[in-house]
């Protein structure tokens, strides 16, 4: 199911495409695609920002490809009923996708682009397990002229199950699983602790550490060689991989995935970033190695690394676009990542 979305969105979406099917062309695989309406497109076109029919289409999907959702008409009035961002929160609650997952790998060629000095960077591979669909996102909400709340609610069930799926993940790894929370203050925090701690048992071989937000915000531009899988709940996870993001030197380099009850999402971590649609600048590496992680979570392992050292040589060559200091357009290092690819 590809869902381009708005912005820059159907632009990244179009080059991770492209390079599925060359990967399908060369690795002889089967792919069936349908496209459908998300986000502000969709509110235009339809009225919801994640209509009925898009969501029985992800229904019906293994896997699904987003661009990016949002749009600046309703960056700043705070009084519009319908926003674009709600079809996302509501494709991530109505497809069960409870964990989101955002590796964040360096490419050593790129360092310097980074804002954080060189030796401060070096080893630094870690991925985060944000949780998706509870927390303060989706707790209770009221507001009256001069009152509002958002309730921060989770229940066992919602930690535990990330929680398996991040020690599976530290298994793979290093076997380091830090947790990060604000047990010192909060009660959900500290129900996050005791069932993180209980899962941890069925996982004897694997180290959990567990930090403090605040202190873990720190902690990661300070020393984000020290971290290997990061677990968080629903906000922290969201404020945590921005800011990670940043260690790896342009927001235009990570993919992520997420993953539940139904079908798995791939969408790279980046915005809309409206400026840039339709000028074909956008960096399209992201989405496609979004299409990377799909295909790896998919046992696709051959055509998954293909892509990955297709990728690998664009960055290397200096095949970048404008956010890298490049002058490649989106469309050209999607040409260049499929030529390497050799695709018939
Ligand atoms: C993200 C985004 C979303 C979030 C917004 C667009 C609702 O920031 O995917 O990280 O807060 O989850
Ligand atoms: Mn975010």
């Amino acid at each position: 199911m590809v869902l381009p979305g708005d912005g820059i969105g159907p632009e990244v979406v179009a080059q991770g495409v492209k390079v599925l099917e060359a990967v399908m062309r060369k690795f002889d695989l089967s792919i069936e695609m349908r496209e459908g309406l998300i986000g502000s497109i969709a509110i235009d076109e339809t009225g919801a920002p994640f209509p009925a029919e898009t969501q029985k289409m992800c229904e019906e999907a293994d896997a699904i490809l987003l661009g990016a959702i949002g749009h600046p008409k309703y960056d700043n009035d705070p009084t519009l009923r319908v926003r674009p961002e709600q079809g996302l929160l509501k494709m991530r609650k109505e497809l069960g996708l409870y964990a989101n997952i955002r590796p964040i790998r360096l490419f050593p060629s790129l360092a310097e682009l980074s804002v954080i000095k060189e030796p401060v960077l070096k080893g630094t591979d870690f991925v985060i397990y944000r949780e998706l669909t509870g927390g303060i996102y989706f707790g209770k909400k009221s507001r009256t002229a001069d009152y509002a709340v958002d309730e921060c609610s989770y229940h066992r069930y919602e930690i535990e199950r990330i929680a398996r799926l991040a020690f599976e993940e530290a298994m793979k790894r290093e076997k380091e699983l830090c947790l990060i929370d604000k047990a010192n203050v909060l009660d959900s925090s500290r129900l996050w602790r005791e069932v993180v701690g209980e899962i941890g048992k069925l996982y004897p071989e694997v180290t959990i550490s567990y930090l403090f937000v605040d202190n873990a915000a720190m902690q990661i531009v300070l020393n984000p060689s020290q971290f290997d899988v990061v677990l968080c709940s629903n906000l922290f996870g969201d404020i945590i991989s921005d800011e990670a993001s940043v260690l790896v030197g342009s927001l235009g380099l990570l993919p992520s995935s997420s993953k539940g009850e139904g079908a798995y999402l791939y969408e790279p971590i980046h915005g809309s970033y409206p400026q840039a649609a339709g000028k074909d600048i956008a960096n399209p590496i992201a989405t496609i190695l979004s299409v990377e992680m799909m295909l790896r979570d998919f046992g696709q392992m051959e055509a998954a690394d293909a892509i990955q050292r297709a990728v690998d040589y664009c960055i290397v060559n200096e095949i970048w676009t404008e956010d890298l200091g490049g002058n490649k357009k989106c469309s050209e290092v999607g040409d260049a990542v499929v030529e390497y690819l050799g695709a018939k």
